[in-house]
C-alpha cells in the first residue's frame, strides 16, 4: 500500500515511517512543511529506501496537497502534521488554529477530491486515517478512564485544536462519505521526541546538572505509551479499523509526574555512575504550574484491544530505560537541535496572552 503520510519528520511520523518501511512492504510519501519540531536525522536510517519518498508542503497550502495527491495517486492517508506542543499553544494559539484545524480542513477536501476519482477496489480501501489526542477529552477525576464515548471537553489551546480538527474529519465522513478513521491516544514517549516535552526535559537537565523543572506539585498524571507501539497500533487500526470508527490507544500506564521524573532520576544514577548530579532527584525543582494544567488522562484501550487485536509490546520500565539510553548515546541529535536555535526555556506561562 501506499501511504501518504503527514508529519513524517516529526516525532511519532518518523516512527512510523521507520516501522512502515523497515517492518512492512507499505510505501510512503511523507509530506511535512519541516516546522521547528521536523528533524529529517530522525530519518537518517531509512532516507535510502526507494519506497520513500519526501514532499516538502504545509497542510494549509491547498494548491500545493492536491499536487501530492496528484502526484502520488496514496492509497491512504495517515495524517499526524500538526503543532503538538500544550505550553505553546498557551503562549501563541495561531498557529495552532492555522495548521490543526485549517490544515485538516485542506487536506480532507484534498483527500475527498482524491477518493472521488478513485474506482472500484481502490475506492473501497482508501481510508483517511487522523491521528488524534486523548486531551480532547479533557480532565479526569481520581477514578475512570476515557473512552471512546467519553464527551469532548477540551481545556488548552492545543486539546481545543485537536477536538475541532476531529469533528472536521467525522463531518467529511458523514457529510461527504470520506472512508475515515479517528485514533485518540494518550502521552508518547521514546527516542527522537523533540526536547521541549517532560522526558527529554528531564534527561537532559539531568545529564547536565541544571534544574529539572517539575510543574506544580508534580500531582498530574498521564498515561505513557511507547512510541513504536503507538505506530504499530496505528498501522493496525489502517489495516483492519471499521470505516467511520473511533479507536482510543494507550498502555494502561498511569503515572504522576512526580513519580515518572524520580524514574528518570534512579535510571540516570544508575547508567552515569560517575556523574558529580548524582542523586539526580536532587535537582528536581518544582515551578508554576501550567496554565489549566489537566489533572488527570487515562484510556480505556479495551476497543483496541479486542476488535483489533493490538495489545502494547514495551513496559513502561524498559521502555524509559531505552529511552534515557537512547539521549545519552545519541548526543548528536540533541546537540544538532540546539545549534538550530532550540533552547531549554520555560514556555506556556500565558505572559502576554
Ligand atoms: N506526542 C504525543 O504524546 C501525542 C499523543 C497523542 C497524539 N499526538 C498527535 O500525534 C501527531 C504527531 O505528534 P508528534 O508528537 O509527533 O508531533 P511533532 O511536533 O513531533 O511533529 C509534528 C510534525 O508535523 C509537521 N507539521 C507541523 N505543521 C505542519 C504543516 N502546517 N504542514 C505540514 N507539516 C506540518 C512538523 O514539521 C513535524 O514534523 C499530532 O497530530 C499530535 O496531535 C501526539
Amino acid at each position: 500500500m501506499k501511504i501518504l503520510v503527514t508529519g513524517g519528520a516529526g516525532f511519532i511520523g518518523s516512527a512510523l515511517v521507520r516501522l512502515c518501511l523497515q517492518g512492512t512492504d507499505h510505501s510512503v510519501v511523507n509530506l511535512d512543511k519541516l516546522s521547528y519540531a521536523a528533524n529529517l536525522d530522525n530519518l537518517s536510517e531509512v532516507l535510502p529506501n526507494n519506497r520513500y519518498a519526501f514532499e516538502q508542503v504545509d497542510i494549509c497550502n491547498p494548491e500545493a496537497v492536491v499536487a501530492v495527491f496528484a502526484r502520488h495517486k496514496p492509497d491512504a492517508v495517515m495524517h499526524l502534521a500538526a503543532e503538538s506542543h500544550v505550553d505553546r499553544s498557551i503562549d501563541g494559539p495561531a498557529d495552532f488554529i492555522q495548521t490543526n484545524i485549517i490544515g485538516t480542513y485542506t487536506l480532507l477536501e484534498a483527500a475527498l477530491r482524491h477518493w472521488r476519482s478513485l474506482e472500484g477496489e481502490a475506492k473501497a480501501n482508501f481510508r483517511f486515517l487522523h491521528v488524534s489526542t486523548d486531551e480532547v477529552f479533557g480532565s479526569l477525576g481520581d477514578e475512570g478512564l476515557f473512552t471512546e464515548a467519553s464527551p469532548y471537553q477540551p481545556n488548552s489551546p492545543y486539546s481545543a485544536s485537536k477536538a475541532s480538527s476531529d469533528m472536521l474529519v467525522r463531518a467529511w465522513h458523514h457529510t461527504y462519505g470520506l472512508p475515515v478513521l479517528i485514533s485518540n491516544c494518550s502521552n508518547n514517549y521514546g527516542a527522537y521526541q523533540f526536547p521541549e516535552k517532560l522526558i527529554p526535559v528531564v534527561v537532559l537537565a539531568g545529564l547536565e546538572g541544571r534544574p529539572i523543572p517539575v510543574y506544580g506539585a508534580g500531582a498530574n498524571i498521564r498515561d505513557w505509551l511507547y512510541v513504536d507501539d503507538h505506530a504499530s497500533a496505528l498501522l493496525r487500526v489502517l489495516e483492519a479499523g471499521r470505516n467511520g470508527e473511533t479507536y482510543n490507544i494507550g498502555g494502561r500506564n498511569e503515572v504522576r509526574n512526580i513519580d515518572l521524573v524520580k524514574t528518570i532520576c534512579a535510571i540516570l544514577d544508575d547508567l552515569l555512575p560517575d556523574s558529580p548530579h548524582r542523586p539526580h532527584n536532587s535537582l528536581i525543582t518544582y515551578v508554576t504550574d501550567r496554565p489549566g494544567h489537566d489533572q488527570r488522562y487515562a484510556i480505556d484501550a479495551s476497543k483496541i484491544e479486542a476488535d483489533l487485536d493490538w495489545v502494547p509490546s514495551v513496559a513502561i520500565d524498559e521502555g524509559l530505560r531505552r529511552t534515557v539510553a537512547w539521549y545519552l548515546e545519541n548526543r548528536w541529535w540533541w546537540e544538532a537541535l540546539r545549534k538550530r536555535g532550540h533552547k531549554d526555556t520555560r514556555l506556556g506561562l500565558a505572559v502576554g496572552q
